[in-house]
């Protein structure tokens, strides 16, 4: 009996060894196996760093004829049809505005220079110093029929450049006589909203000076989702010659006419055409709705009526 309980004790102790060495050996692998999963992790997660850096280091821009990257996903762009210095000092003032109405969002500040209304050096200095990244230096856009354009709108086809810098998801366009006085950041996110079935271009839409809303968008500031494809499909469009467009405002015409029924609507106040304000006396202080970007569509402050007194002084306090 002695002898069996012996041996019993003994089988059991056995098996316990054997037990427990299977289970060490076992955790022990998944020990050894989930260190390797982190390194495999940790490898892959370095490569797609170092992919990225690659990435934003090499990210030409393949729609500048000079040799400028993109760092950010999303761009802010604006066009200087010539190197007229009202012009550039508004750029200068409205990227400060524009800056500090983004706080937190990053995006590439990019001027667009025609290739042959190339801006002064000094001019150039000034807009970077003012907060601008780079300069990018485009071919001349024409229109279908450049000699029934405007003479302020002669160069404007060139905007449309913007649709085609594929580098980035995402982009908003300005004109340079805006200035901005609220929080715009939510303007930066509605190139999501363009699927190029119902949506092709974000814009506000355009009103009379007493706030009735036109049959048409304004085109100084808009966002869209860069697109080559859809690039092309523009120029070809420009060059079928459609005999109804009216050239009275340059590229506005033009992308109202493709674009017609296809755009989202964003709100008036990243879009505010200062003409509003006879509504409000001219009077800021009266001004009973939310603008946060203002647009000098025909008055320029550099070139004001006094009636705009107090909304050009706004512009004119911006130090450059
Ligand atoms: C438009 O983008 C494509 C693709 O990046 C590029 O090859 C082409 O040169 C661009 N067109 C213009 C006018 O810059
Ligand atoms: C563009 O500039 C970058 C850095 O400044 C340089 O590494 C690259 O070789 C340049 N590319 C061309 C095509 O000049
Ligand atoms: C680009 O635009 C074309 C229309 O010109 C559209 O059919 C296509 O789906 C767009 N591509 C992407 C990736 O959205
Ligand atoms: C466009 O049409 C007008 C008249 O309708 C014509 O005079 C002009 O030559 C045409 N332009 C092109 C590029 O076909």
């Amino acid at each position: 009996m002695k002898k069996i309980i012996f041996k019993f004790t003994h089988i059991a102790i056995i098996s316990l060894a054997v037990i427990s060495c299977w289970y060490f050996f076992i955790n022990r692998c998944s020990l050894q196996k989930t260190s390797t999963l982190n390194r495999i992790d940790q490898i892959k997660s370095i490569k797609t760093i170092s992919n990225l850096e690659k990435t934003i280091d090499n990210d030409r821009i393949k729609s500048c004829l000079n040799n400028v990257s993109s760092v950010n996903k999303i761009a802010l762009t604006s066009l200087i049809v010539a190197d007229n210095p009202n012009y550039v000092i508004s750029a200068a003032k409205s990227i400060k505005t524009i800056i500090q109405n983004t706080k937190g969002l990053n995006f590439d500040k990019i001027v667009i220079e025609i290739e042959n209304k190339r801006l002064k050096e000094e001019s150039k200095q000034l807009l970077l110093k003012a907060g601008w990244d780079f300069i990018c230096t485009v071919r001349h856009i024409y229109s279908a029929d450049d000699s029934k354009l405007y003479k302020h709108h002669k160069e404007t086809y060139t905007k449309l450049i913007t649709i085609n810098m594929t580098e980035y998801e995402g982009i908003v366009y300005m004109d340079t006589d805006i200035l901005v006085i609220g929080d715009i950041k939510e303007l930066f996110t509605f190139y999501k909203k363009i699927d190029f079935i119902n949506y092709f271009i974000a814009v506000a839409q355009d009103t009379e000076a007493d706030g009735k809303p036109r049959d048409r968008f304004n085109s100084g500031v808009f966002s869209v989702r860069p697109n080559s494809t859809e690039f092309s499909r523009l120029m070809r469009l420009r060059d079928t010659n459609i005999t109804d467009l009216s050239f009275a405002h340059g590229e506005q015409n033009f992308l109202n006419h493709c674009y017609k029924d296809k755009w989202y609507k964003f709100d008036f106040k990243f879009n505010g055409i200062v003409w509003i304000l006879q509504n409000y006396e001219w009077n800021l202080k009266k001004m009973t709705i939310d603008v946060r970007i203002f647009h000098f569509t025909s008055i320029k402050p550099w070139d004001c009526m006094s009636k705009a007194a107090d909304v050009c002084k706004l512009w004119n306090d911006i130090p450059i």
